[in-house]
């Protein structure tokens, strides 16, 4: 078991690191004006450009916004129009299917070869206008996004959680390599384009946060460290096409390539808007402040668990949180959990988790932490369908189907097992509101499946 993902796709970005840390990032020194934030002639001819991810007067723990220093400013656009974009599934209609059943996608059809613009909607809860709730998208892309064009959702944050291959996203900030087994967070507005970096498809899971920013949960009694450890995140460094060169009164400026207009592409109330610009987006030379994307390892989730009896709530799985606010302490739109290899022994214990019923709604979905690229776990044909996942009913009980039921019953548990190290992790996304799902979601899951991975069925004929 690697505490660290040993990556197929290697690494080739640099990042700083600590999750919820200030950070002054330049990509060339003395980008970012000390100290005063709204210089009146910032270095190196640049422009200040303000990015507030909370309101202003929240509690300073709370208070997320970054300063970008940037050859040209964003400002200078034309008017967003909306987009009919060809796949009828980039504009879906509300999501409306509500069902006390479980449901699960074995498999997904997925027709059009796309990119990352191309995500279908697989349902929401609450209102992106409104900020409550969220949304769940599935991504399948096969290429790059075109050339000169970047992506942004207006509704809220986007939790990436790639199934299987690699995604290499340049962000207004900085670069980010996410691979399977790695998730990214993208605040908010923020843009960024999306290619492959090995040319292969890659496919996964996107929860988009119409509801305040992931954080990580409260340690409580467990003290400083233990599940998603802050030190482990990784966020991208200032990075920007262009140059710097000696300007009219031989001071250093900064010169942006030459290029063409630009599409910003942006998705405001799950519907699709468009504008060019005459700039590039990646033109940020400094940053800095708090409001940023990130990235994180699975493999490195330092995982808790009973080691003498009993059964933890899953709660100990949990990696990101989304704190419900106003409503009761401990409660969250969603909690986004990981469950994966680890030891596993208590004495006298039944070791999977009992039947259950929730008044968190659970997503689950697949994730394939083996990084061969030819892992059977990819094979169409495998006993797990890539592109699986499944969703539980709210206060609909699940739990261990009667082969494993029996078997866990009768298995020693006093010796330490390997769980879980055939090369899928599993991830939850946990939802305090059921999840109204989309026309397209609702007609291609398969009800009552018996492939379920832990639901018990009495089908009927
Ligand atoms: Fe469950």
């Amino acid at each position: 078991m690697h505490l660290v993902t040993d990556f197929a796709v290697k690494e080739k970005y640099s990042y700083h690191e600590g999750f919820g840390n200030h950070f002054r990032s330049e990509a060339v020194p003395g980008a970012v004006p000390i100290p005063n934030n709204h210089a009146q002639r910032p270095p190196l001819g640049l422009r200040t450009e303000k990015m507030s991810g909370t309101s202003l007067v929240g509690p300073r723990s709370h208070n997320l916004y970054t300063y970008m220093y940037r050859i040209e400013s964003s400002h200078e656009h034309h008017e967003f129009t909306q987009w009919n974009h060809h796949l009828e599934y980039a504009n879906p209609p509300p999501a409306k299917n509500l069902t006390p059943n479980a449901v699960s996608w074995p498999t997904v059809p997925w027709p059009e070869k796309g990119d990352w613009i191309s995500q279908r909607l697989v349902g929401s809860n609450g209102d992106p206008q409104q900020k409550t709730g969220l949304s769940i998208w599935f991504f399948n892309i096969h290429k790059d996004m075109d050339p000169q064009t970047v992506f942004s959702s207006l509704d809220g944050e986007a939790l990436i959680v790639p199934q299987f291959g690699s995604l290499d996203i340049t962000t207004e900030l900085g670069k980010m390599l996410v691979r399977h087994n790695e998730i990214a967070v993208i605040p908010r507005g923020i843009r960024y384009r999306v290619t492959l970096p090995d040319g292969k498809p890659c496919r996964g899971y996107i929860c988009e946060l119409y509801q305040g920013h992931f954080r990580l949960p409260e340690l409580g009694i467990i003290g400083t460290t233990g599940l998603a450890n802050s030190y482990d995140f990784q966020i991208p460094k200032a990075s920007f096409e262009g140059r710097v060169e000696k300007g009219l009164n031989s001071d250093q400026i900064a010169v942006a390539n030459e290029t063409s207009e630009w599409n910003i592409v942006s998705r405001l109330n799950t519907k699709l808007w468009r504008c060019s610009q005459p700039t590039s987006p990646f033109n940020v030379v400094g940053w800095q402040g708090t409001l940023y994307p990130y990235k994180y390892d699975l493999a490195r989730v330092d995982t808790i668990a009973n080691i003498r009896y009993g059964h933890a709530d899953p709660s100990v799985f949990v990696v990101l949180t989304a704190p419900s606010f106003g409503k009761a302490p401990g409660t969250a739109v969603i909690d986004f959990a990981c469950v994966g290899p680890r030891w596993q022994v208590a004495e006298g214990t039944y070791p999977l988790p009992w039947f259950h019923r929730n008044t968190m709604q659970e997503f689950v979905l697949g994730i394939i932490d083996d990084q061969r690229l030819d892992t059977p776990l990819n094979d169409p044909k495998a006993d797990f369908s890539p592109f699986a996942a499944f969703l539980n009913g709210t206060m609909v009980t699940h739990g261990p189907d009667e082969k494993h039921y029996q078997a866990m019953k009768a298995s020693d548990t006093t010796k330490p097992v390997m769980v879980q190290n055939e090369g899928l992790t599993f991830g939850l996304f946990e939802f305090e509101c059921p999840l109204y799902l989309t026309d397209w979601a609702f007609e291609s899951a398969k009800q009552n499946s018996k492939r379920q991975f832990s639901g018990q069925f009495i089908e009927t004929k």
